[in-house]
């Protein structure tokens, strides 16, 4: 069996990243916020408002930026004795809604960049940051930030950092009030949970709780960051350049999130390196192929055939960013941000859902140029966004004429009967060409625009999993998605884990990819089976796992013939409950595996599985059948 195959894929979509995983609180913390489809109608102030002016001009500037990645900053001209409060209202919406969910007595990491002018420093103006409740309360003490020095040194950008700590549990603005004479240029606020993942990465970390989620599943790669995220819409100037989301935080470049939104890059190429090591997973950096999403109304052609060879250069950096050592140019920024030894990298797939000759050609320069330079490193390559039909077979056909080497991304998102209906799908496929299933979901009938998921969608996947192991000769890797989704932001239903600002509740169809990714054995196990049950069998050195799922409404009998096992207790988990069950904020666990035990006797095992379920048994194995077949 494939060593890997059960992963995540970690997209921005549903605010996934920025709002959800990423520990960042402050909603366009630098001012870049765009509108994608009209960019003359970007509202640069989302999520900030200008509560009080008093002798005091709030307003936007470009002229010496920060940097030359964030060109817009905050300017507060104050007369003198001037006063002004500007807050931001988080993710959340603003105080009465949500605000930003603080909760009492815990830290917040501040840190924002200011600039005084020499008359600022000269009237010793300030600003004060400080967390405050709907009606203009406060609810931590302030931050107070101002230059220390004579009028001259103190002129250019700093960083200003501060802890404040919430006095009150609530939903908060953070406020800053700038007071004095002059001009206090203000960019790149932002405030995070002292509490949280990855604080020392540049980036500055992750929500713990959702962090952990993700770690739960046991994920064995992590591919990342999408999906439709990385095609942007015009692919020369927003398609993700992973460039511009490593190094500090204020060299990155915002840019719009295809699914609305901005990607802050606050979660770049290098934070999630960090995040599928720590979790124990490959990581699977997916690029773009030179041409976007072609399911989308494209706005710009793909790039040329020439300029296909040298953005190949940008997938090389990638490669070497990874892996090389310090004295390389991509190594050594690597280990400056933190991470002197190489990533674990051994996959970089070239597009998303694309196919076709536009693609093919360009998917041929670009891997082609990563075989030559890393012969290790293997290509995944696009077949397009659908299960079944001419599409996939032309693609499927162009690739094992041209690319057999590479490994073949599948998406396909279908109605739940279709699953158990193709659980032997990969049974057919002739077994020269390996498959990365990159995207799955099962889903009931569409409520409205709405996919919904339930226990029997997640079932149903498990009804095809089973066909997947069986196949995992084959199939190398397996993810579902999306896999995050914020309460109020879903782009795509179903996901497999939601969150609201603090809380989080998982998914039938999470527990199911949870079953099988822990108990997922190194080798297939022949096994037969009389009735309508799906099930496979697979085993480790030391034990044997069987997953059985059931989907009728029926409780099903099952009498399990063990050649060689010894007696014992099994422990395994079932999962099961009504078709149309599904978990929720309020009923987190109303669908949650619970443990079961199954008596093994004289190589026999008789247990009923519930209707509408998913059975996972594991025997131990102790001795001489250790290597029996
Ligand atoms: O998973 C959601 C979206 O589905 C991905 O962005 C895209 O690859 C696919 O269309």
């Amino acid at each position: 069996m494939s060593p890997n195959l059960y992963g995540v894929f970690l997209e921005d979509i549903n605010c996934a990243v920025d709002g959800g995983l990423y520990a960042e609180l402050v909603k366009n913390r630098s001012f870049e916020n765009e509108n994608l489809w009209n960019p003359q109608r970007a509202d640069h102030w989302e999520a900030w408002k200008v509560n009080s002016r008093d002798g005091a001009a709030v307003t936007l500037e470009n002229a010496e930026p920060l940097h030359e990645n964030s060109p817009t900053y905050l300017r507060f001209t104050l007369d003198a004795g001037g006063r002004a409060v500007i807050s931001n209202q988080g993710f959340g919406g603003n105080a009465l809604k949500g605000g930003i969910p603080v909760k009492a007595g815990e830290g917040y990491d501040l840190s924002l960049y200011l600039r005084f002018d020499e008359a600022a420093v000269k009237s010793g103006a300030s600003v004060s940051v400080f967390l405050c409740g709907a009606a203009g309360n406060a609810l931590s003490a302030p931050a107070v930030f101002a230059p220390d020095g004579e009028a001259g040194s103190q002129t250019g950008w700093r960083r200003y950092r501060a802890v404040l700590t919430a006095d009150d549990g609530a939903g908060a603005l953070l406020r800053l009030q700038a007071q004095g004479q002059g001009r206090i240029d203000a960019d790149l606020v932002s405030l995070m949970p002292l509490d949280r993942a990855g604080r020392d990465w540049p980036g500055g970390g992750m929500r713990g709780d959702l962090a952990a989620a993700l770690e739960a599943l046991h994920p064995k790669f992590l591919r990342f960051p999408g999906g439709c995220v990385v095609e942007g819409t015009y692919v020369r100037s927003d398609a993700y350049d992973w460039k511009l989301s490593v190094g500090d935080l204020l060299e990155r470049r915002e840019i719009p999130n295809t699914w609305g939104g901005m990607l802050t890059m606050g979660m770049g190429f290098y934070e999630y390196f960090c995040l599928a090591e720590e979790i124990g997973a490959l990581p699977v950096p997916v690029v773009h192929a030179g041409l976007l999403c072609q399911a989308r109304d494209v706005k710009d052609p793909p790039l040329t055939l020439d300029e296909t060879r040298q953005y190949a250069q940008d997938i090389l950096d990638l490669i070497e960013f990874a892996l090389g050592d310090e004295n390389t140019e991509w190594g050594g920024l690597r280990a400056r941000m933190g991470h002197p030894a190489p990533f674990d990298l051994r996959y970089v797939a070239i597009g998303n859902e694309n196919w076709g000759a536009a693609y093919f050609a360009r998917y041929e320069i670009l891997s082609r140029a990563v075989h030559e330079r890393y012969p290790d490193i293997t290509c995944i390559v696009a077949a397009g966004p659908v299960a079944e039909g001419g599409l996939i077979e032309e693609s499927w056909a162009a690739i094992r004429r041209r690319f057999p080497g590479d490994l073949v991304d599948e998406h396909y998102y279908m109605d739940s009967s279709w699953f158990p209906a193709h659980a032997d799908r990969y049974d057919k496929y002739p077994r020269t060409t390996k498959v990365f299933l990159g995207e799955f979901a099962a889903h009931e009938p569409l409520q409205g625009s709405r996919r919904p998921g339930n226990l029997y969608a997640a079932l149903c996947e498990a009804a095809y999993l089973t066909g997947v192991e069986r196949n995992s000769d084959l199939v190398e890797m397996c993810c579902y998605a999306p896999l995050l989704c914020r309460e109020g932001e879903a782009d795509w239903t179903p996901d497999l884990i939601w969150f609201s600002d603090d809380a989080v509740y998982l998914t039938p169809s999470y527990y199911v990819q949870q079953m099988f990714s822990l108990a997922c054995g190194t080798d297939l196990v022949a096994s037969e089976m009389d009735g309508n049950i799906y099930h496979v069998v697979t085993r480790t050195e030391d034990e044997l796992q069987i997953k059985l799922v059931n989907l009728s409404d029926e409780a099903s009998p099952v009498r399990i013939l063990l050649d060689g096992v010894p007696d014992q207790q099994a422990a395994g988990q079932v999962l099961t409950g009504e078709k149309n069950h599904v978990n929720s904020f309020a009923r987190p666990d109303k669908v949650a595996p619970r443990d079961i035990q199954a008596a093994c006797a004289g190589g026999r095992t008789d247990t009923t599985l519930p209707p509408r379920s998913l059975t996972v048994l594991r025997f131990t194995l102790t001795g001489s059948e250790k290597t029996a077949e």
